[in-house]
């Protein structure tokens, strides 16, 4: 199988029938990307593909061949934090750190959701040209990343940060 992963082709022999979370941890050594639950439920296997968050776990990594996958390896470019690791930083969003890598990714990709105004299921005004990213929010969008250590404060914290960040940057 080939794929792009953090902005290297690589190539690999595997059993088909491997996810994409174990061929990334067992095989390519990517071990940033967490096992929670194996089954969908927790969100620490989140990775982007093509700059979409998907869990890993649930994923068969002979389907995303050719794609564009990036890890929390990836986020930090020239030896320098991603904003958003720079925020879980600041706002003390993690204990033990296990959930990081899945919320990190998945609130990067939560990012490029907003950007490209799509809607949450439960929160969406859908009468709204625009998404209002309060923390109620931002929850909402990272529902599906849990963290047993209840950082969650800190998380939103630092995800409502960088947003504002984010957006100053385009604005
Ligand atoms: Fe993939 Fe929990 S390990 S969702
Ligand atoms: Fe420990 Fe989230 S920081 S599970």
């Amino acid at each position: 199988m080939r794929f792009n992963i953090n902005g290297t082709a690589v190539e690999v022999e595997a059993d088909i029938r491997t996810s994409l979370l174990d061929l990334m941890r067992n095989y390519l050594g990517f071990t940033g990307t967490k096992k929670g639950c194996d089954q969908g439920a927790c969100g620490a296997c989140t990775v982007l593909v093509d700059g979409e968050r998907i869990n890993s776990c649930l994923a068969l990594a002979v389907q995303y061949q050719g794609r564009n996958i990036t890890t929390v390896e990836g986020l930090a470019a020239n030896g320098n934090l991603h904003p958003l690791q720079k925020a879980f930083i600041e706002h003390d969003g993690f204990q033990c750190g296990y959930c990081t890598p899945g919320q990190l990714c998945s609130a990067v990709g939560m990012a490029g959701e907003i950007e490209r105004n799509i809607p949450s299921v439960v929160t969406a005004d859908l009468s709204s040209d625009s998404i209002a990213v309060d923390d109620t929010e931002i929850r909402e969008r990272m529902s599906g990343n849990l963290c047993r250590c209840g950082a969650y404060n800190g998380i939103v914290e630092a995800i409502s940060e960088a947003l504002v960040q984010q957006t100053a940057v385009q604005t």
